[in-house]
């Protein structure tokens, strides 16, 4: 079904690539309606599993991950069991968007959620926009980077995701682990999002896991996972490619906005900016 939306994409303009809801900009690969009919019929349950990323933060590589984290400690092959990744994605974020809003203070699921350096996301971001079909193309870096700093790009803003997380960073159902820390020790992440879900696994097992999730193992079986849209999930998966696309005064400014807007928050000390 998502390739034959994605193909769908193909045919319709820019223009009517999103549509605003509650003030943020989302995909028209899901429509409104069916945005709202999963929010209705979306029913958490305690042992949910649930995975949260602000676009381009490392979402799929969770994914594969928690795929063999799940049958690595039970056996079952989760593909099937885990939705599919617009479903997954789209309104699982607007649901979180709305737990946000009516203030619950503890989720009934557990949720990972997964955060990035917002200069490498927004690279990242860049180019995700102009080879994914169901995204206005971005036209100019310097433009797709006014787009970002004013949350004008889909799902919103970077800084609105973060602080909202902020809030539930003390609810013990709710745990951040960065892209970065990942790529600096992925056998540690793999350990630490395990213990969270209550898996247990041997050494043996974490080994494999992180040797069959490193960038290049992911995108050589990117076709079974993600099909012809390989490419475009799987693009560079390192970290500080910032640097080739930044002028010194867009990083000056993002700095600040970052310093306005994240200094001294726990989001802000885990991205270790
Ligand atoms: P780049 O565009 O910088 O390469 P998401 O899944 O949230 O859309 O995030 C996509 C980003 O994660 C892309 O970043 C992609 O290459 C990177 N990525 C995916 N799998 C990865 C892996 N196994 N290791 C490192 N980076 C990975």
């Amino acid at each position: 079904p998502l390739q034959a939306k994605m193909l769908k994409a193909k045919e319709i303009s820019d223009e009517e690539k999103l549509y605003r809801y509650n003030g943020v900009l989302y995909s028209t690969l899901l429509s409104p309606e069916e945005h709202l009919k999963c929010l209705e019929k979306m029913q958490a349950r305690e042992d949910d599993i649930m995975l949260v990323a602000y676009p381009k933060c490392g979402f799929n590589w969770m994914v594969g991950v928690m795929r063999k984290i799940i049958a690595a400690a039970t056996g079952v092959k989760s593909e099937s069991k885990i939705p599919p990744l617009m479903e997954f994605y789209g309104p699982e974020n607007l649901k979180v968007e709305s737990v946000l809003k009516s203030n619950l203070c503890v989720f009934l699921a557990q949720i990972l959620v997964v955060f990035r350096n917002p200069k490498d996301t927004m690279v990242s971001f860049y180019h995700f926009s102009n080879s994914n079909p169901a995204l206005p193309s971005a036209k100019s870096w310097d433009t797709f980077y006014s787009q970002f700093m004013s949350g004008e790009v889909a799902w919103g803003s970077y800084f609105d995701h973060a602080l909202g997380w902020e809030k539930k960073m003390d609810d013990p159902n709710v745990m951040v682990v960065t892209y970065e820390e990942m790529k600096q020790d992925l056998s540690e992440s793999i350990r630490k999002v395990s213990s969270f879900y209550g898996f247990s696994l041997t050494d043996a097992q974490v080994q494999q896991i992180a040797d069959a999730s490193t960038f290049k193992a992911m995108k050589e079986s990117s076709a079974s996972s993600h099909g012809n849209m390989g490419n475009v999930f799987f693009r560079k998966g390192e970290v500080g490619d910032w640097k080739n696309h930044f002028t010194p005064e867009q990083s000056r400014e993002m700095d600040e906005v970052f310093n306005k807007r994240l200094a001294g928050t726990k989001i802000g000390a885990k991205l270790n900016y």
